[in-house]
This record gives structure tokens, C-alpha cells and sequence, in this order.
């Protein structure tokens, strides 16, 4: 057993203090512990921020992403378009419905999902498409959104690691039909659990609030206020996937640092890519000169060929320095489940699979102090030294 050293650096700290648990404990005293007025408040700020018509609080991203296909009118038997490097949540809402993810190679630079692939993809039964904004940079939207209109496929953006991101100037949120962000505890914004989606369609965000709450008709929360009535009418069989005070209370104040909070990450990957930029066992990520990455992640690509070690040994080697990392993502073709069900095999996808094999993720986060920068830098640049052939 090799010795794992206190942690140095870990994988992720979240950006939440005093503000947070202020704002927390106000909604607690308030007695108003469930949705209420803060997660409206908290809808309408966000909103405003990524520039779309309606934001509706969720309690996850995967629950934002059900609710935008049910929107859409998914029905067994679909298919919907989901790149193969992702999270399981992407894929797996598809099949709530009975419907098929059909899984997409990705692109070698950005890895986000492969707009020829995903065309190849498409059949008399597709209806929609995922794009994943990997790492927090967009996708390329205008392909993706021709690809769309020449099939007469519905977008919905995973916008899990993007917020705040941009694609030509638009804000991630206001780009596509439907958008759904997390909230979770590792997110760019978090509320420990949680999520958002935004549309600027008025019939899509009135089904989403509806299926939200129980499919219960209009204002549902309000049953138990003063301005609202006991009566009430289900209109479909809806979902329990409500944001509550007590989160949107911590949103809001993670939203009023939302900027402060992507610079920190934007200066950590600009360190990183500085210290690593003349390593040749290294490559670093790209981002596309038409959009902004919101950096959830700075994933760092090895040139096997260049090293004696592999990805995995260069993440103990980190470990054992006491430096937490992550691998984003092990393809879903990959998984037992997706095999099992779909056929697909470790094979397919071969930008996907090979890409796999030589990545991992560093610690990004904002309150990286610069000694804890340094050494992440350090030791990484002295890992695949030592390893170089
Ligand atoms: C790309 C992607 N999509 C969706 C999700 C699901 O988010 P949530 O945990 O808020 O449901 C995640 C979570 O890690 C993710 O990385």
C-alpha cells in the first residue's frame, strides 16, 4: 500500500461562508421553509443574469432536464442525441421515457459533442438533442442548432458545467428553446443540491412549473400562504422537484458572486496552462475564440506516448502527494449499463474512447490559495518528468 499523504489540495471546495449561512438561517427563522417567495426571487435573478424569459428552480439539473423532454413531448420509442463523454444524468432522463440515448462521439479539441457524428446519428425516430457544454465551454451552437433545424430536432443544453459561459457573445441560457443548469455541491454555483432551468417559450415554462410541482394547475406553493387558497386542481401527473427557500436563499447569494467566482476559476486555468504550456508530456484545454468558459473544470490531457506511466498512475502519484483529482468523464458506452441495454461496446466512439485514457481533472476552485496552485503545478510538471521516456 503506497502512502496517501493528509490532503494538500482537494479535488474541490466549495465558495460558500458566512453570507451563505446567513442568508440560510434568515429563511429558517422565517418559518417559510419550503418554495416560496426567495426561490422566486432567486428564478427572476437568475433569469436576468443569463438573459432568458423564464429560469424555473428545480432541485437538480437531472430533474430539469426530465422536465424539459416531458415539456418537449418525449414518448417511447423516441431518440435523443447525447454525447457519449457526459454524466450518466444526461442519458438517463432519456430513458425515463421509454425513449433511446443514442450516444455521439465527441469532438477531439473541445470535447463537447460531435456535430457530423451526431447527423450521422439521426433517424425517422430522433427527436431531440443534448449538447453538453463540457468543462463549462459551449458547445459549437450554430452547427448544433442547423443540425436541429434541418431535422426538426428540439435542443435542450446540458448546462451543468457552464455557468457563466458564452457562445458568441450570448449568454449560455438564452442560446437554445431549453437549458438546464446544476446547482450541485461541486457546481460553479451551488446550493448544495439543485437546479434551473431557463426557456424563452411561455408554454414550456408553464408545463415546467406545472410538472414541477405535482402538476398541480398555477401556483401551487402558494396553497399554504396567505394570498393563496386551498383549492386546488391536478392537471397531469407531475414530478416532486421543487427548489426550496432555504437552497434559493444560498443562490442568491452565490448568484451575486457568480462573476468574482468565474474570474478566480478563469485565473487558475490561465496559471496552469501558463506553468504546463512547454511540458510535451502535456496538452491543455482550448477554448474556442468565439465563447467563454465558465471553467467548472480544467481537464489536462497527457501524450501517453511521451510517458512511462499512465493516466491512472499519474492520479496515485498525485494522491499520494496529497492532491486530489477527478476524471470527467468515464464514457457512458463504457459503463455496464449502457452495454447492456443499447449493445454499445468499449470500442465504439473512438475519439471518446481513446480521449479517455489520457485525461483527468485538477483541482479548480475559487478559493485556491496561490500556494496551493503552485504546488499542483509543481508536482504535476515533476510527476511526468520523471515519467518522461
Ligand atoms: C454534464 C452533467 N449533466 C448533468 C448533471 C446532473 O446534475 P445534478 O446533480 O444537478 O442533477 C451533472 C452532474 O454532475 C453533469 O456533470
Amino acid at each position: 500500500m503506497s502512502s496517501v499523504k493528509e490532503q494538500v489540495v482537494p479535488f474541490h471546495f466549495a465558495d460558500v461562508g458566512e453570507e451563505e449561512a446567513q442568508a440560510a438561517a434568515a429563511v429558517v427563522r422565517s418559518g417559510w421553509l419550503t418554495m416560496g417567495p426567495k426561490t422566486i426571487e432567486f428564478e427572476q435573478k437568475f433569469a436576468a443574469y443569463v438573459g432568458a424569459k423564464h429560469a424555473i428552480g428545480v432541485n437538480s439539473c437531472t430533474a430539469g432536464l426530465h422536465l424539459a423532454l416531458d415539456a418537449i413531448g418525449l414518448k417511447q420509442g423516441d431518440e435523443v442525441l447525447v454525447p457519449t463523454t457526459t454524466f450518466t444524468a444526461t442519458a438517463e432522463v432519456v430513458a425515463y421515457f421509454k425513449a433511446k440515448p443514442v450516444l455521439v462521439d465527441v469532438d477531439p479539441v473541445s470535447l463537447c459533442i460531435d456535430p457530423s457524428d451526431a447527423e450521422r446519428r439521426v433517424t425517422a425516430k430522433t427527436r431531440a438533442i443534448i449538447p453538453v457544454h463540457y468543462a463549462g465551454q459551449p458547445c459549437d451552437m450554430e452547427a448544433i442548432q442547423d443540425i436541429a433545424k434541418r431535422h426538426g430536432l428540439r435542443v435542450i443544453e446540458d448546462a451543468a458545467h457552464s455557468l457563466p459561459a458564452s457562445y458568441r457573445g450570448v449568454r449560455v441560457g438564452s442560446i437554445s428553446e431549453l437549458t438546464a443548469f446544476s446547482f450541485y455541491a461541486t457546481k460553479t454555483l451551488t446550493t448544495g443540491e439543485g437546479g434551473m432551468v431557463t426557456t424563452e417559450n411561455d408554454d414550456l415554462a408553464l408545463r415546467m412549473r406545472m410538472m414541477r410541482l405535482h402538476g398541480i394547475g398555477r401556483d401551487a406553493w402558494k396553497r399554504y400562504s396567505a394570498e393563496g387558497s386551498w383549492y386546488y386542481e391536478v392537471l397531469d401527473a407531475g414530478f416532486k422537484y421543487n427548489l426550496t427557500d432555504i437552497q434559493s436563499a444560498i443562490g442568491l447569494v452565490q448568484l451575486d458572486k457568480c462573476d468574482k467566482m468565474r474570474a478566480s476559476r478563469k485565473a487558475i486555468a490561465d496559471y496552469y496552462t501558463k506553468a504546463f504550456s512547454t511540458e510535451r508530456a502535456l496538452e491543455l484545454p482550448v477554448v474556442g475564440e468565439d465563447r467563454e468558459s465558465a471553467w467548472h473544470l480544467y481537464v489536462l490531457r497527457l501524450n501517453l506516448e511521451e510517458l512511462t506511466i499512465s493516466r491512472s498512475e499519474v492520479i496515485e502519484k498525485l494522491r499520494e502527494r496529497g492532491i486530489g483529482t477527478s476524471v470527467h468523464f468515464i464514457p457512458l458506452h463504457m459503463h455496464p449499463h449502457y452495454q447492456k441495454t443499447y449493445g454499445y461496446t468499449a470500442g465504439d466512439f473512438p475519439v471518446a474512447s481513446k480521449e479517455y485514457q489520457r485525461y483527468l481533472s485538477l483541482p479548480i476552485f475559487p478559493g485556491m490559495t496561490a500556494a496551493q496552485l503552485e504546488y499542483v503545478a509543481e508536482n504535476v510538471l515533476e510527476i511526468v518528468k520523471a515519467a518522461g521516456r
